[in-house]
């Protein structure tokens, strides 16, 4: 269907959602208590077959396509068949990480590492909840979303999926995600643990020492667990010689144990699976999307003593309680299923565009192309036709129509007369180029070059890419390259021949749209990077996607290279905007703090520019007298902040000192040291870029 008839066909309408920070267990209306009043009722009713039935997925071909919508509709992702005598929902799930799955006319958002680039949790959450309606207009009740894996490496095949690298704001923007989703479903924070390859995920064991596990691959999933995420998906990959599905340490000693955890950990698909009784034993409560080591076998492995029905018992309970919390009578009642992808949400979907895409290079002023100012903008690339929204993987999503980056900038295009030119030709694009005002190239990745199950094979564009970037830029001064992927691009043999680089990732449903605002100047571009953009990966930690085992050291991406003094090409956090804002008299509300204590770093951001914008501030922290090997600095804080032009705003973030941790393997524990840290306060991670304050850490 044509976006303009969708559109009208879809009308108007408000977006549903539930209360802002209603209280989860009102979602199936039973309080916390009764939740688990019902949970100690029912758990101790079932027979060892019926709680074996709760802990693993069904395929059924009666559900399958029954509850598909528009032209056919695949059914969900995966269901269990609950338990109809005690009233026991079923889990009915799709994926996933940019919309809903598997399912037409989902909203389709920018995917992941765009939403990343937006630094705004509020917003993730507003994303979340149209998910999580959409979800439950369906008949569904479960998202297997947010991923939040640490991109360890821009090669990664799934980097877009996820937010970032950084677990600090991996977990602020997980948590907002997992808040909105679960005003109407349960959510599923995925994939645990150190899932971080493609090519290799299936048989690859990451080996990683304590410390680092616990800084830098878990904290985001403890920031879901605080807020409550329903569901954990454990990862394919094994850990310490360890399956993920079958790890003690993970699921038992830390999720479960430490993180007091009370929902249940779903295991990856297909595979994720690969011993009934070590599974069993160590925590995996649900076996997706069939039973293939539990049912039959994991009664058989109770029957014969080698799993305590306890185990068993305490799964039931998990499932059992999540479903109660989250699936109330007549769950889909008020929900519409002619809303998904209506306006409304489209139009989140075009905000979390605007506000992730991220203005990498503008010398000269060449962006904005104002209408008027510019007569002819030359469009040159294949890609600028791709309907470009990411993966063809399990994070699919079939919106209604989507924007490519060529449409939008017809559709938005006004005054100003658009040629388009795919590049194929070279001397044609070229002359298209040179009798234009400006020219936007665009370039990047497709689903055909990186997702699930395939890493990307290099940084660099396609070579015929970089040829078409360099002719451009030679037919025309005014050359503006705008790239879509999932994650860091190489740049530097073209870099230096063109004024402007925007990175618009792949960006949704919406996202031709939201790159032609941010080309026209119709938006501000406010978007930081979630990741480093390198020059070349000799400047990163090394990405072995091959071998059967694969160490992880401590250092990754910015902090790799702060630590190895490379210059990076863009370095984490950075983001121009088309106004220019200012930062001074960083101040922190106290000199000194107890380790549980709290500090506010204020800072005075001015717009000093002519154009009204966003801006997003950012907080490190570092140690230079630790008593430990630590990252020069790390991201400790953010936040968002609108300025008019000439406007000043005091912008406060709160420092929770325990984030200043490390985590000391002897003792088995999180400490904070004594000892005075260095807050910076800034536009990036650049360290010209920051302002410094000295903090006193001492006494409790
Ligand atoms: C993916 C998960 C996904 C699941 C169900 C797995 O292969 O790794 O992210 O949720 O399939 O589609």
């Amino acid at each position: 269907m044509d976006r303009r008839d969708f559109l009208k066909a879809a009308g108007a309408g408000a977006m549903v959602m539930a209360a802002p920070g209603s209280l989860l267990a009102a979602l199936s209306g039973l309080t916390a208590e009764e939740v688990e009043r019902r949970v100690a009722e029912v758990v101790p009713k079932l027979t060892l077959s019926e709680k074996i039935d709760l802990m693993a997925g069904k395929i059924s071909r009666t559900l399958l396509g029954a509850f598909g919508v528009g032209d056919g509709g695949h059914g969900y992702t995966g269901q269990t068949v609950g338990n109809a005598r005690l009233g026991i929902p079923r889990v009915l799930c799709t994926d996933g990480p940019r919309g809903v799955g598997f399912m037409y006319t989902a909203t389709c958002f920018p995917v992941g590492m765009c939403r990343g680039a937006a630094w705004d949790p509020e917003l993730e959450a507003r994303v979340g909840s149209v998910m999580g309606y959409e979800e439950r207009a369906i008949g569904g009740n479960m998202l297997l979303a947010p991923c939040i894996n640490v991109l360890w490496h821009p090669r990664w095949g799934r980097a877009q999926e996820t937010y970032g690298e950084d677990p600090y704001h991996l977990g602020a923007m997980g948590a907002g995600f997992v808040n909105g989703v679960q005003e109407h479903v349960m959510a599923c924070a995925k994939h645990y643990a150190v899932n971080n390859v493609e090519d290799s995920r299936m048989f690859v064991n990451a080996v990683v020492d304590e410390r680092t596990l616990r800084e830098i691959f878990l904290p985001h999933f403890k920031k879901c667990v605080d807020a409550k995420v329903a569901s954990v998906m454990s990862a394919y990959n094994d850990v310490n010689g360890d399956l993920c599905s079958d790890s003690m340490h993970l699921m038992r000693d830390i999720l479960k144990g430490e993180w007091e955890f009370d929902g249940f950990v779903v295991s990856d698909w297909e595979n994720a699976v690969e011993d009934t009784v070590g599974a069993a034993k160590a925590g995996l409560d649900l076996e997706m999307p069939r039973a293939k080591f539990y049912g039959r076998k994991l009664k058989a492995a109770v029957e014969s003593g080698q799993v305590p029905e306890s185990v068993i018992d305490e799964a039931a309970s998990r499932m059992c309680r999540q479903l109660f919390r989250f699936v109330g009578p007549d769950f889909a009642a008020g929900y519409d299923k002619k809303r998904m992808a209506c306006p409304e949400h489209a139009a989140v979907a075009l905000e979390s565009a605007r506000k992730g895409i991220v203005l990498l290079k503008n010398e000269n002023s060449a962006l904005p192309l104002v209408r008027g100012e510019v007569k002819t903008v030359a469009v040159l690339g294949e890609v600028a036709k791709e309907k470009n929204i990411g993966d063809h993987g399990s994070s699919i999503v079939r919106p209604p129509y989507i924007v490519s980056a060529l449409e939008g900038l017809t559709d938005r295009a006004g005054s100003v007369r658009i040629i388009y030119e795919s590049g194929k030709n070279l001397a044609a694009a070229k002359a298209a180029a040179g009798k234009a005002d400006a020219v936007v190239v665009v370039a990047g990745y497709t689903y055909k070059e990186e997702g699930e199950g395939r890493d990307r094979a290099s940084l660099a564009l396609p070579d015929a890419q970089q040829s078409l970037i360099l002719a451009a830029a030679e037919a025309n001064q005014r050359c503006v390259v705008v790239l879509e992927s999932g994650s860091a691009i190489a740049m530097d043999p073209w870099i230096g021949k063109v004024p402007a680089v925007v990175m618009a990732w792949y960006p949704g449903m919406e996202g031709g749209h939201a790159i032609a605002d941010v080309v026209f100047g119709d938006v501000n571009p406010s978007g930081k990077l979630p990741i480093v953009f390198p020059r070349s990966e000799d400047q990163l930690a090394k990405f072995d996607n091959g071998s059967k085992e694969v160490k992880y050291g401590r250092y990754h991406g910015y902090r790799y290279m702060e630590k190895h003094g490379a210059e990076p090409l863009f370095p984490f956090g950075f983001g121009l905007s088309y106004t220019t804002y200012q930062y001074a008299n960083l101040k922190l509300d106290k000199k000194s703090a107890g380790r549980s204590g709290k500090v506010v770093a204020r800072v005075d951001v001015t717009n000093t520019g002519k154009m009204a914008g966003e801006e997003v501030v950012e907080l490190y922290a570092g140690c230079p007298g630790s008593k430990v090997d630590r990252a020069k600095k790390e991201l400790k804080g953010f936040a968002r902040v609108a300025l008019a032009p000439g406007e000043t705003k005091t912008v406060a973030i709160e420092l929770s000192v325990p984030e200043l941790a490390y985590y000391n393997v002897d003792a088995g524990a999180w400490e904070v040291e004594e000892a005075e840290y260095i807050i910076s306060l800034g536009p990036s991670s650049c360290e010209d870029d920051l302002l410094k304050e000295r903090l006193k850490v001492t006494g409790a």
